[in-house]
Order: C-alpha cells, then structure tokens, then sequence
C-alpha cells in the first residue's frame, strides 16, 4: 500500500478524475476527504470507498470561493491533523465560443473553477503542510495547457497556467518538504467531454487524436496521481506528468 498511513483531499472528488483517483487513493491506504460542489454525488463515491473499507468523508466545496476551500482545510485539519496530500482537480469546460464573443462571466467562471480554485488549495493548504514539513500537492492541467484549441481559450489560459503555477509552488515550497506536481490529462471518458460526443464526426477526430488512437480512463489518470503524491516521487517537483496517450505527440 503505497499511501499508508497519509490522508489527502480530493477537489472535485465526486465524478470522473477525481472520482477515480478518491477510490485508488483509499486502495492505496490513505483517508480521504472529498471536496466538491456536488454533495449527492459526492456521498455516493464516500460509500462505494466504505463498502470496500475505506476511510472517507464529504464536505460540500465550491472552489471558486475563498472562503469555502478555507472551511475545507479547517475541517481536513481538524479531521487528519496534518494534510498530507492535495489533489487540485475540480474543474470546468467552458462554452466554445471565440475569444471575441466571450462574456467577462463565460471566462471568469472557467478560470475561477480551473486556476484560481488550485491557487487558494495551495494557499489554503500550504501552511498546514508547512506546519508538519511535509505534503505532496498534485494540480491537473490537461494537454490543452500546451497547446491552442480554437474556441477553448479560457480553459487553455486556465490549464497553461496552471503548468507554471505548479513550478511557482514547488519552488517556494521545496524547502519545507512539500512537493507540488501536475498532472496533463488528454481526453478522458468522463462526464466532460460528453457534450463533445453528440457531433459523431468531431467525436471520431478528437477521440483518436493521440499516439495511442484512444481516449483516456479516469483510473489511468488515478494511477499518474497516486504515484506523484506518493513517497516514490520524492525527487520529483515542479513537474506536469502527461496522461495522454501520446496527444503531445500530434
Ligand atoms: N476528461 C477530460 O478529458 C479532461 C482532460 C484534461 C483535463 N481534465 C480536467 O480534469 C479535471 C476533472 O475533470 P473530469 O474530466 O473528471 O470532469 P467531471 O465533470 O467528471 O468532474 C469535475 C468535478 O469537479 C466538480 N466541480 C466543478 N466545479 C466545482 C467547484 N466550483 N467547486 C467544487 N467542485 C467543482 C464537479 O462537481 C465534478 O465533480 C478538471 O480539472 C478537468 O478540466 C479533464
């Protein structure tokens, strides 16, 4: 068991990525606190980590609010004690719209979900970490931090910051024993990409767009996440792990 002993927090724990990553995370061995806007969901994935002997619990979280991710770590620190693994995940799609049409809402609810809801994790996070000498924090980019999709600019902006905010922490951070990594996911079979699905044409392109010809599982994403919170990634910080199927190859 690889994350014996640890506890993490799971934004965006109740469905896809996150979802996957909570029931591989408590294989491992940690306990686990699910953040997330979506409590029905999110009391499901507690159950279904119970019913096979994990440890895990739910508070309601919407990232996008100082305030709330704040509430989240106190209730974490209050449970745990220490916190010893974050998982920046929760996330938003945005409308396809061109850069000139978007509305300022249209972007700041994309980029408030995406990037500034990692930053108050890290902010709010850290110095608990700090206060115990030690944390593994992985946030989640996504192939679409590196390159340009038309009609995604928001999310792009979002996700490519992310890839430098991530280097920004573990450098402010290392000193203190607190590793901070992302992972780049390509596209994924979760509820996300759905609305993707309904144009079979661009569903046929953009699900074979990578080295492998295949769209992505959540627990293949899991499996990157677990290893980078895990004490075998102890040298690595600073990073955005890719789990794309090659998509950075086209
Ligand atoms: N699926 C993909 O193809 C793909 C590719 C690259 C990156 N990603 C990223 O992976 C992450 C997880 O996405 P997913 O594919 O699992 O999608 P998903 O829709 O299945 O899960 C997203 C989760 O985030 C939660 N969430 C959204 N806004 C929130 C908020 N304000 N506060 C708290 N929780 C909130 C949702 O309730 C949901 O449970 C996202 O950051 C997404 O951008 C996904």
């Amino acid at each position: 068991m690889r994350l014996k002993g640890k506890n993490a927090i799971i934004t965006g724990g109740a469905s896809g990525i996150g979802h996957a990553t909570a029931v591989r995370m408590s294989d491992e061995g940690a306990e686990i606190l699910i953040c997330d806007r979506n409590r029905a969901k999110g009391e499901e994935v507690v159950k279904e980590i119970e019913d096979k002997g994990g440890s895990a619990a739910f508070f309601e979280t919407d990232v996008t609010k100082e305030s709330s991710v704040k509430e989240a770590v106190a209730y974490a620190k209050n449970s745990f004690g220490s916190i010893d693994i974050l998982f920046n995940n929760a996330g938003v799609g945005g409308d396809e719209k061109k850069l000139h049409e978007m509305t300022e809402l249209e972007w700041e609810r994309v980029v408030d979900t995406n990037l500034k809801g990692v930053f108050f994790g890290m902010k709010h996070a850290i110095p608990v970490m700090m206060e115990y000498g030690k944390g593994a924090i992985t946030n989640t980019s996504s192939v679409l931090g590196f390159k340009g999709k038309k009609r995604v600019s928001a999310y792009n902006a979002s996700k490519g910051g992310i890839v430098t905010l991530t280097k920004n922490g573990a450098l402010e951070y290392g000193r203190y024993g607190i590793r901070v990594n992302a992972v780049g996911p390509g596209v994924i079979d979760t509820p996300i990409v759905d609305k993707w699905r309904e144009d079979k044409r661009k569903w046929d392109v953009v699900s074979s767009a990578n080295a492998l010809g295949r769209i992505g599982k959540p627990e293949e994403v899991a499996e990157a996440v677990v290893f980078l919170s895990s004490d075998q990634a102890s040298f690595i910080t600073g990073e955005t792990l890719m789990v794309d199927g090659g998509g950075l190859t086209f």
